[in-house]
């Protein structure tokens, strides 16, 4: 017996060295002392009308103007849109396949950026998924940022930016509805809640939601009672996709604009998102630089 472990001894000696050997050789290998890479994920909801492309690639010019150092992934959180897209030959990820590609291509610090308006249901899927990957320690950091509508900065910012959406032949007397998308996620209080900060500096101006509170027949009695004669029809989402194009200035009878007009109220339609205005692009690039902070020295 111990003759055999004296024999056995200088093995296990030198197998022990040949793995300790083999683990410190492959520890730069297989990244156990990865290279800090840090990389931008943004989800959208996601769009398939091609005039929404223009909102996506403004977004997109000013994350890498900002960060130009910093690789800029993209995808889409609407299942439905991207297999829309994929008929059409374009792939775009959903965030999960876009943090396991991130992950192939080993990046230690992702700053997931949501390009949402509020903290709806599409921001809360994308929330589980970071969490998901987060708990998975594929990345040694993994923070996801606000969507438009979060802090009170946020909100102070989002209403300057709605008054700089308001086209300058807007006379005094006529009204500004903007139509949100809305939801039946609680986070759909965003929407009155922005719009009472607006109304604090114009009484006329209104945010609606095609999809949520306050629905078109508030908007329209509180236009009847203040007798409204003219309201500017804008959208208050981050692309002027279908939605803004046939809910709100569309000529079918249920459209905001037939609705409006059917009540005697002229309509002026603006068919711009508000991904294409500076003034929003800005708040989202202030939550993904708050999470980039994050990163800096870790
Ligand atoms: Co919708």
């Amino acid at each position: 017996m111990k003759k055999m472990a004296n024999r056995l001894v200088p093995a296990i000696l030198a197998m022990a060295m040949v793995l300790a050997t083999g683990t410190v050789g492959l520890a730069g290998h297989h990244g156990t002392h990865k290279e800090k890479k840090t990389g931008i994920l943004l989800v959208a909801f996601g769009s398939s009308e091609t005039s929404a492309q223009v909102s996506f690639e403004n977004i997109d010019r000013k994350v890498k103007a900002a960060w130009p150092d910093v690789p800029v992934y993209w995808a889409y959180t609407s299942r439905i849109i991207r297999h829309k897209l994929a008929k059409q030959g374009k792939h775009l990820d959903s965030p999960a396949m876009a943090l396991a590609r991130m992950a192939d291509e080993q990046f230690t610090h992702v700053a997931v950026q949501s390009l949402h308006t509020i903290a709806g249901a599409e921001y809360h899927d994308v929330r589980r998924v970071v969490g998901a990957f987060k708990s998975m320690g594929v990345f040694d950091k993994i923070i996801l940022g606000h969507p438009l509508l979060a802090t009170q900065t946020a909100m102070e910012k989002a209403v300057d930016a709605l008054f700089e959406m308001i086209p300058a032949e807007r006379k005094k007397q006529e009204a500004v509805v903007f139509m949100g998308h809305g939801t039946h996620h609680p986070a759909n209080a965003f929407y009155p809640a922005l719009m009472f900060q607006a109304q604090q500096r114009d009484p006329l101006v209104f945010i609606g939601a095609v999809e949520g509170y306050p629905e078109i027949d508030e908007i329209h009695s509180w236009l009847a009672e203040k007798k409204i004669k003219t309201a500017w029809l804008l959208p208050f989402m981050s692309v002027a996709g279908d939605h803004a194009k046939n809910d709100m200035a569309g000529d079918e009878d249920d459209s905001w604009k037939s609705i409006l007009m059917g009540a005697g109220i002229q309509c002026h339609t603006v068919l711009k998102g508000t991904a294409e205005y500076d003034s929003f692009v800005h708040i989202w690039l202030s939550h993904l630089k708050e999470v980039l902070v994050h990163f800096n020295g870790s």
